[in-house]
């Protein structure tokens, strides 16, 4: 099954990511957003990344040009119509996510393979949304998308062999690694990852030490890229709750409780980078 022609639903810092990592890879890729201006966003945002490398001298004005002349952007679903692989990267809610995939299976062929980038929302569930389940998929990127290698490919109950084999050997094709697993909450990557940032902002609620503190100890003492308070502000702090309120729900299980720190956090608006103060302040 050859993916040439791919399409990118939602284009906030994950579809920007995603439609940079596909472009660059020579696919031609169609992003398409309802949000107001975050058309515009996504493209200043790959440009600007594309313009560092220029800079760096990692790749040349003419490839930036040519990975540019790659993407189309659009603001109506029937534009996925020609592509063999849509992925969704749109808000985190599980109801607009089916409407979505419902829309999308209606336009794309048959063969047209519908992927999700959802950090947490069950891949069997959403899958039920498309009249062909067997061709869904989930492709979870990591943030950011254009740095991170992983991408954790996650089958459904419904998935069909033949299209995870494509979409493991499109993460290959697209420079990235791609590991699969079963679907699962938070699938592997986040059922770690997210309770050890929600450990961290524990440990920052009991006193124990300074932000900064307590991410030099995870950085120095277990060769993380960044502790785990700075990934909380890099993931989005509203993200990371969510993450922890769906272990919690789905295992059922009290080990996956939200710290109440991180829930103050997010009532106050204090997302992370995204607003500028998380538990670090970005706004300097
Ligand atoms: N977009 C594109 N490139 C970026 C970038 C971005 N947003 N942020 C950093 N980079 C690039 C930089 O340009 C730099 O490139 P060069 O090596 O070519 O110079 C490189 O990444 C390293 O960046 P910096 O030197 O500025 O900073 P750093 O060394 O601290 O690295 C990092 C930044 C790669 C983000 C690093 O801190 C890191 O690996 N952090 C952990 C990230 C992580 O764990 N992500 C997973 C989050 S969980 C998730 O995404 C799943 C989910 O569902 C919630």
């Amino acid at each position: 099954m050859k993916i040439n022609n791919v399409g990118v639903y939602g284009g906030g810092t994950m579809g920007a990511g995603i439609v940079q990592v596909f472009a660059a890879a020579g696919l031609k890729t169609t992003l398409v957003s309802v949000v107001d201006g975050e058309l515009d966003r996504a493209l200043a945002t790959i440009t600007k990344n594309l313009e560092k490398l220029v800079t760096k001298e990692k790749i040349t004005a003419d490839k930036k040009e040519s990975i540019l002349g790659n993407i189309k952007t659009s603001s109506e679903l029937k534009d996925f119509k020609d592509c063999d692989l849509v992925v969704e990267a749109i808000l985190e809610d599980r109801n607009l996510k089916k409407k979505s995939f419902k829309a999308i299976s209606e336009i794309v062929s048959k063969d047209c393979i519908i992927a999700s980038n959802t950090s947490t929302i069950s891949i069997t569930e959403l899958a039920e949304a498309v009249d062909t389940p067997e061709r869904f998929i989930g492709m979870h990127f990591m943030n950011p998308a254009p740095v991170m290698k992983l991408i954790e490919v996650i089958s459904a109950l419904q998935t069909s062999e033949e299209t995870s084999k494509a979409v493991m050997e499109l993460s290959e094709q697209i420079g990235k690694t791609g590991v699969l697993v079963k679907d699962s909450p938070g699938f592997v990557l986040n059922r770690i990852l997210i309770p050890v940032i929600n450990e961290g902002i524990g440990c920052l609620a009991d006193g124990l030490a300074s932000p900064a503190e307590i991410d030099e100890i995870m950085k120095l003492g277990a060769n993380h890229p960044i502790g785990p308070l700075a990934l909380g502000d890099l993931v989005g702090l509203d993200v990371c709750l969510k993450i922890m309120e769906v272990l919690y729900d789905d295992f059922g299980d009290p080990k996956y409780r939200p710290a109440p720190l991180l829930r103050r956090m997010v009532s106050a608006g204090y997302l992370g980078r995204k607003t500028g103060k998380g538990f670090y302040d970005y706004t300097k």
